[in-house]
């Protein structure tokens, strides 16, 4: 099953199932980008909305992309301000979004759907205005090496959704590549992670 169709069939659960991946994203995204000073504001995958709902606070505009058309209409219900947009786009073909016209992009949980690295940072570079920022939260790769990627469950089946392992060199050197300076580098345990390894990674870029 490819990611598309992954995420779809997910969407119906993906907010109730238990998931410490997902609720240590919102709560570090929560934690971290408020501080970042935004008006506009694009995100990158936005799922079911889970971080949307905050970022509409955040920002005057937001402008949310995500491929999975049955994710979108659970952000859209669940987020229905008139400044947030939300689109049906797939991020490894050039985004509907103009040049220079975000402050703030924000990524959580994606990239390890998303092969080339390097066009995604190319395309948040080129969308955002001089002295923005790039957020990303992600499965930190030390889980994905254990074997760890994002999975549901649907009747007696597990269904693992097709994933790449990036590794922080690999992040580190497609953002430098494409102009951003790292402010920021954090890893992140859910307070049930004992004796674990990292469960994510966050990066904080400038333009
Ligand atoms: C694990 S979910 C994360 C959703 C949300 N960001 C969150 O933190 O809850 C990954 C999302 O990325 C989207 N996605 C994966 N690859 C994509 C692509 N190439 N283009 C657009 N969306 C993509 C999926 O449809 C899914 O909604």
């Amino acid at each position: 099953m490819g990611v598309r169709e992954a995420y779809n069939q997910w969407a119906p659960t993906y907010d109730a199932d238990r998931n410490l991946t997902r609720d240590l994203d919102a709560l570090v995204t929560r934690t971290t980008v408020a501080a970042v000073p935004c008006t506009r504001i694009l995100e990158l995958g936005c799922g079911t909305g889970k971080n949307t709902a905050f970022l509409a606070q955040l920002g005057a505009h937001v402008h949310a992309l995500d491929f999975a058309d049955a994710m979108l209409a659970r952000a859209r219900a669940k987020v229905p301000h008139a400044h947030v947009t939300f689109i049906v786009a797939d991020l490894t073909a050039p985004w509907p979004c103009g040049d220079q016209a975000v402050d703030l992009v924000v990524c959580n949980l994606v990239l390890e759907h998303i092969a080339d690295l390097h066009f995604i940072f190319a395309e948040a570079y080129r969308c955002m205005a001089a002295h923005g920022h790039l957020f990303a939260c992600e499965l930190h790769p030390f889980r994905q090496y254990l074997g760890a990627q994002a999975m549901f469950q649907r009747e007696q089946a597990q269904i693992a959704i097709p994933a790449c392992v990036h590794h922080i060199s690999d992040f580190l050197h497609a953002a430098t590549h494409a102009g951003f300076r790292l402010t920021a580098l954090k890893e992140w345990w859910h307070c049930d992670d004992q004796n674990a390894p990292p469960r994510l990674v966050s990066f904080l870029w400038e333009k």
